[in-house]
């Protein structure tokens, strides 16, 4: 089939690249120039495991294209997926701009039936207004064409992304009309062979289930988050409590590990939008508003243990930080929370020495050359003249190191790990000073 994405970052490049892969005709199209040439010559702008290659395999088949010519899109694909960004606004709520800018060049340029598939994060009843900028459109032309808008939410987790959209949990179609929902449900078929995973329901509920999906994940984080300051504060091991409750299947043992908080593109906003929505419609959504609430004092957790440890004094110090993406096997850096951490540091005068295996051009992006950051080449470098070690990022490579080098490499011999991924009695009896998220610290042997 005949595939057109609108919007060529972490969703739609990953949609169309999966259905490339199937055997379909993908052309991705994107307003970033920039990005459509690096596209072009083989590059890739985001980091995703497996991505890169299966670009390469898809476009070598002639079954991938990329492009800035909005029209070519349009006329393209029978399916026009809409992938584009739905930041927040000022006020929190989706700022659907970019989505309703796809609508328009739709409506400017179809001149047979589409089906406009939002695969964009949006607020229950875009897809109405969506339809409603296609119909605009059209009629300033003077012309009407028959299209569906069809709500199809994406789950990916980014860092998996590749393997979550080729076995998908669920395929979420929102849809009226039966044919529609068939015509999706051939396209999705290679992707839901094992068993049918596709639900069709109504547009707006399939709308909701995103937001509802995020934000009952972004609760089981500060859920635990909030335990774990709680635990700390009596004498408890969040640890120890996260094992006890994760073994009654009601709880179960997924998502639930504190730490320093959320980030990522997606949480964050998307319980702010949720949390907007309920408002402007006179509901006070009181849980969601302390989701947001406890991950925001969270994020701000690492920079109180490192300033409490050096007795408010950071002013000269260096810190090293391992770890800058929002997560593991990615480069995204949105809303992340090392950058919550730095921040924070470089206001109290500190300098930030830093490691991560793949987000340092994007932090390097996003912060430009200044003096008081230093992006290296390798974990231990970052310790260097370090006065204390940050772990900020769970990547795998920095569950076993070698604390006795780390020791010796630091001033003051304190690791603070944020995601509680190491072993404090390892890390004591290195001698280091061992902080971490809801437990007692450990001190040196
Ligand atoms: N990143 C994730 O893990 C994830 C997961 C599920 C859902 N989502 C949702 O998917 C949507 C896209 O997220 P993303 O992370 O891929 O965003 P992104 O910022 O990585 O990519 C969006 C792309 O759209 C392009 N764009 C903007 N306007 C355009 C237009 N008129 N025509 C063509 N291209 C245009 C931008 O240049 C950009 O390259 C958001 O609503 C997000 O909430 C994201």
């Amino acid at each position: 089939m005949d595939v057109t994405v609108f919007g060529s970052g972490y969703v739609g490049l990953v949609t169309g690249v999966c259905l490339a892969e199937v055997g379909n005709n993908v052309l991705c199209i994107d307003i970033d120039p920039k990005k459509i040439d690096l596209l072009n010559s083989g590059g890739v702008p985001i980091h995703e495991p497996g991505l890169e290659e299966l670009i390469k395999s898809n476009r070598e088949a002639g079954r991938m294209h990329f492009s800035t010519d909005a029209e070519a899109g349009v006329k393209h694909g029978l399916f026009q997926f809409i992938a584009v960004g739905t930041p927040p606004d000022e006020d929190g709520s989706a700022d659907l701009q970019y989505v309703l800018a796809v609508a328009r060049t739709i409506g400017q340029h179809m001149d047979s039936y589409r089906i406009l598939v939002d695969k964009s994060t949006v607020p229950v009843g875009t897809a109405d207004k969506v339809a409603a900028a296609v119909r605009e459109t059209q009629a300033a032309r003077g012309v009407s064409v028959e299209f569906d808008v069809v709500s199809n939410p994406e789950f990916l987790k980014e860092g998996a992304a590749i393997d979550d959209f080729m076995r998908p949990d669920r395929i979420i179609v929102g849809t009226d009309n039966p044919r529609t929902a068939e015509l999706l449900r051939a396209l999705y078929a290679p992707f839901n062979r094992n068993r049918d995973r596709l639900m069709t329901m109504d547009v707006r509920s399939a709308e909701f289930t995103k937001y509802a999906a995020n934000a009952m994940l972004a609760t089981k984080i500060s859920f635990m988050n909030e335990l774990s300051n709680i635990a700390e504060a009596v004498g408890a091991d969040i640890e120890r409590v996260r094992i006890g409750i994760g073994s009654d299947p009601r709880i179960g043992y997924q998502f639930i590990y504190p730490g320093c908080g959320y980030g990522g593109s997606c949480f964050p906003k998307d319980v702010r939008a949720l949390e907007q929505t309920a408002r402007g419609l006179g509901y006070e959504p009181q849980l969601l508003h302390a989701v947001e609430a406890v991950n925001f004092r969270q994020k701000a957790l690492l920079f109180n243990k490192i300033s409490h440890y050096f007795n408010r004094e950071l002013a000269g110090r260096v810190i090293a930080i391992w770890g800058l993406a929002f997560k593991p096997n990615t480069d995204d850096m949105r809303e992340a929370s090392s950058r919550v951490l730095m921040e924070l540091l470089w206001a109290a005068g500190a300098k930030v020495q830093a490691f991560d295996p793949v987000a340092m051009d994007e932090t390097q992006r996003i912060y430009g050359d200044r003096p008081d950051l230093q992006l290296v080449d390798d974990a231990m470098s970052a310790l260097d003249g370090a006065d204390a070690l940050v772990i900020v990022t769970e990547w795998s490579q920095f569950r076993s190191p070698n604390f006795a080098a780390i020791k010796n490499a630091l001033k003051a011999p304190v690791l603070f790990d944020g995601r509680n991924i190491l072993d404090g009695h390892l890390a004591a009896a290195a001698g280091l000073t061992y902080i971490s998220i809801g437990r007692v610290p450990r001190l040196p042997d």
